[in-house]
C-alpha cells in the first residue's frame, strides 16, 4: 500500500466528473487500499479517488469510531470499519435535512454548515464487485453524500451561501500564493 498525494482546492482537476467504473479488479482494488491508506494518514474519514488525481467513480469511507476503553483513563479504542464504494448511485433521499460541519481532505482547515437529506438509500458495487443496497442515516448519510459530491466535481463548500463560499476561496486562493511563494 501506498500514502499518495492528496489535491486541494483550487485545483481544477477537483472540478472533473468522474467516470464509472467498468469493472471490479486487482488494479482498482490496489487503489482502493492505497486510497484508505492515504485517508487514515491524512487523517479522514472519506476520500475519492479524483482526489489523489483517479477521475473514477470510487470512494473509501471510515467514520473510525472511537470505543470506550475497558479501563478507565486509557485510550479510546480506534474501531477500523473500512467501507468501498464502486459506482454509487442514491435511489431514495428524504426531505427531512440534516446540517452537519463540513470538511474536506482538499480544502484544508476550512469548514462549513451545509445541509442535506439526513435519510438516503444508496446503490453500489462493493470492493469484490457485488451489488449492494442499504439506508443510512447520521454521519454516514452526509459523509456518502459529500464524497459522490466530488465525482461530480462539487465541493461542500458549493452548498454554501455566496457570502461564505466567497470567503472560502479567497482563503485557498491565498493559502495557494503562500504556498507557491514558499
Ligand atoms: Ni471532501
Amino acid at each position: 500500500m501506498a500514502i499518495l498525494p492528496i489535491i486541494e482546492a483550487p485545483d481544477p482537476r477537483l472540478r472533473v466528473v468522474s467516470a464509472p467504473v467498468a469493472g471490479v479488479d486487482d488494479d482498482l482494488r490496489r487503489l482502493m487500499d492505497d486510497m484508505l491508506e492515504t485517508m487514515y494518514d491524512a487523517p479522514g474519514i472519506g476520500l475519492a479517488a479524483i482526489q489523489v488525481g483517479v477521475p473514477k467513480r470510487v470512494l473509501v469511507i471510515d467514520l473510525q469510531r472511537r470505543d470506550e476503553p475497558a479501563e478507565e483513563g486509557a485510550e479510546p479504542v480506534e474501531v477500523r470499519e473500512p467501507h468501498y464504494f464502486i459506482n454509487p448511485e442514491i435511489v431514495w433521499a428524504s426531505d427531512e435535512l440534516a446540517s452537519y460541519n463540513e470538511g474536506c481532505l482538499s480544502v484544508p482547515e476550512l469548514f462549513g454548515d451545509v445541509q442535506r437529506p439526513a435519510r438516503i438509500r444508496a446503490r453500489w458495487l462493493d470492493y469484490d464487485g457485488s451489488a449492494r443496497e442499504e439506508a443510512f442515516d447520521g454521519l454516514m448519510a452526509t459523509c456518502l453524500q459529500h464524497e459522490m459530491d466530488h465525482l461530480e466535481g462539487v465541493l461542500f463548500f458549493d452548498h454554501l451561501s455566496k457570502l461564505k463560499r466567497d470567503m472560502i476561496v479567497k482563503k485557498l486562493t491565498k493559502a495557494k500564493r503562500q504556498k507557491l511563494a514558499a
